[in-house]
C-alpha cells in the first residue's frame, strides 16, 4: 500500500485518467490502480507475466495488458494521445541508458496527453554502499542494465536526463518503513510550466 499511495499521489491520479503502465510485470501493482482511474494499459516484454496479468487482473475493455517491448510500443503506438498518466515502477533501471532516454522522449513527444509520469524504485547510486556493503561494485557493474539491480542513478543525474528529454523532474523518497527507501528513490515527471 505504501507503493500504491506513492504512485497515486505522485501521479495525482484522478478517476478520469487513462494510465500507461510500462514494464508492468504480472499486473498485480497495476490492478491496485484500477478503481482509481478510468482505464489502464499494461505493457511488459515477458509473455509469461502478461499471461498471468491477463488471467488474473485484466478487465476488458478498459483495463488490459499487452506483451511487447516498452521502447517499441512507445515509438509505434497508434493510440498514443489517449493516455493521461504514465507509470514505470521498479523497471526503468533494466533499460539501457539510451533506451531510457528514448522512452522519456517518446513519452514527451508522442504521448502528448500524458501530463505526469511516475518512475519508481530507482537504485540510488549515492546510496549504493547501503545495499552492497563492502562489496564495492565497479562503475561498470553499477551501470549494467542487465545486472540484478540494473543501472544505479544519482537523483540529480536522473533529473538532468529527464530535462534533456523535455520533462520537469522532481525526486522523492519513500518513508523509512519502506525497507528499500535507504537506497532507492522515485521521480515524478511533469510538463514544464504545467
Ligand atoms: C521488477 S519488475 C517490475 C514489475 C512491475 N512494474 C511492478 O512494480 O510490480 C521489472 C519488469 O520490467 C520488465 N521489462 C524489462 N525490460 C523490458 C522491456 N524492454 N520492455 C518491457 N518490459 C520490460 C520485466 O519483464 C519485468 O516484468
Amino acid at each position: 500500500m505504501l507503493i500504491v499511495n506513492a504512485v497515486v499521489s505522485g501521479l495525482s491520479l484522478a478517476p478520469s485518467d487513462l494510465v500507461l503502465d510500462l514494464a508492468c510485470g504480472n499486473g498485480a501493482l497495476s490492478s491496485y490502480l484500477f478503481d482509481k482511474c478510468a482505464g489502464l494499459v499494461g505493457i511488459d516484454i515477458s509473455p509469461y507475466l502478461i499471461e498471468i496479468a491477463q488471467k488474473n487482473f485484466a478487465r476488458s475493455p478498459n483495463y488490459r495488458f499487452c506483451a511487447e517491448d516498452a521502447v517499441s510500443y512507445l515509438v509505434r503506438a497508434g493510440n498514443a494521445s489517449i493516455f493521461t498518466k504514465g507509470l514505470i515502477y521498479g523497471a526503468f533501471q533494466y533499460f539501457a541508458r539510451d533506451d531510457g532516454v528514448a522512452m522519456l522522449k517518446a513519452l514527451k513527444e508522442r504521448f502528448s496527453g500524458v501530463q505526469k509520469v511516475f518512475i519508481g524504485n530507482i537504485p540510488n547510486r549515492r546510496r549504493a554502499d547501503r545495499f552492497f556493503g563492502e562489496l564495492n561494485p565497479t562503475a561498470a557493474e553499477l551501470n549494467d542494465h542487465e545486472a540484478r539491480m540494473g543501472v544505479w542513478y544519482l537523483p540529480e543525474e536522473f533529473e538532468a536526463l529527464a530535462r534533456e528529454a523535455g520533462w520537469h523532474a522532481s525526486c522523492s523518497y519513500m518513508p523509512a518503513e519502506f525497507d528499500a527507501s535507504k537506497y532507492r528513490f522515485d521521480v515524478t515527471l511533469g510538463r514544464p510550466g504545467s
